[in-house]
């Protein structure tokens, strides 16, 4: 990560700290949920994650920690690694009212990296979902981080909003350029209360009310890394890619205006709007 990165990963921080706390606040009783063995896991990672029980795995920017939660309960040792002081003190809350063992470690990604570097760690499993390449501002260092903390033979799954989705504005207009040539983006409404908008796809333990009219103080800066970017960053970084998929509908996120629900949580357009790919998963290995 460059040194002038740094104080944008830090105010994302304190955006996320305060929608964390939004985004929470319409999720009723999570404990009591995942102790009755509740999971927030969708079939597209269960698929390209495999077998997780008995694994090692390491949650990259696990936020609250639900799905590392229910990553635990399918028998995996884990760790979730998250910069917002929120999302990793909810986690840890959560895991013990839960009574689902899990570590949480609170630092910027980079800076996890490095410090699992120098310390040898090494891990079966890596995985990361649904709104998280877009915040980090290298992703060569992101690439190569997650492959010196596999061992070899050790697997890498993600499933992500399509960057190519990403281009549209809230009601489908193509207004964003797909091409963000490393640079960052910055808004000042920083990150939304999505989760209001998305009603109860995104809170399976059941809807609440919750925070109104949510606005974040703090602005938000995104990295719009390309498909292409990212898969040739874990190439790069010495990971066989074993799949790669794209999906025309996007799991609990009503990202944009008058999106239908079909079952399962999948978000897809309106009838009026040509399908177009809202979703992509991959898997890697460390040969
Ligand atoms: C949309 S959330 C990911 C949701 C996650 N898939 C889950 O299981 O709930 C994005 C997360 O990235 C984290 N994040 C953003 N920048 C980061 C950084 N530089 N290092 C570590 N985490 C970061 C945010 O704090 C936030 O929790």
């Amino acid at each position: 990560m460059s040194t002038d990165a740094k104080p944008l990963h830090e105010e994302n921080r304190l955006a996320w700290n305060a929608a964390t706390a939004a985004h929470n606040s319409h999720k009723a009783d999570q404990a009591t949920f995942f102790r009755e063995g509740g999971s927030t896991l969708y079939p597209e990672e269960r698929e390209l994650l495999g077998d997780v029980a008995g694994r090692t795995l390491v949650h990259l920017q696990c936020n609250a920690g639900q799905d590392t939660l229910s990553l635990a309960r399918l028998g995996a040792v884990v760790t979730g690694v998250d910069i917002s002081d929120a999302a990793i003190a909810f986690a840890r809350r959560l895991s013990a009212e839960s009574g689902i063992p899990a570590t949480f470690e609170r630092l910027d990604l980079y800076d996890w990296f490095a410090q699992a570097r120098r310390e040898g760690r090494r891990f079966d499993l890596a995985f990361s979902s649904y709104g998280a390449i877009f915040w980090l501002s290298d992703l060569r260092a992101w690439a190569e981080g997650i492959a010196a903390v596999l061992r070899p033979g050790g697997r890498f799954a993600l499933v992500e909003f399509h960057p190519f989705a990403m281009t549209f504005e809230e009601d489908w207009t193509h207004k964003y350029p797909y091409f963000g040539e490393g640079r960052a983006r910055s808004y000042e409404s920083g990150i939304g209360d999505y989760v209001a908008l998305s009603g109860p796809a995104l809170a399976p333990s059941g809807w609440r009310e919750g925070a109104r009219d949510f606005r974040n103080p703090h602005p938000g800066h995104e990295w719009p890394w390309g498909l292409g970017e990212v898969v040739q960053a874990l190439l790069d970084a010495g990971l066989l890619l074993t799949a790669l998929r794209e999906y025309p509908y996007a799991n609990g996120c009503k990202q944009f205006r008058d999106m239908r629900e079909l079952p399962g949580g999948r978000m897809v357009p309106p009838e009026s709007v040509p399908s177009l790919p809202l979703m992509y998963g991959l898997a890697a290995r460390k040969p």
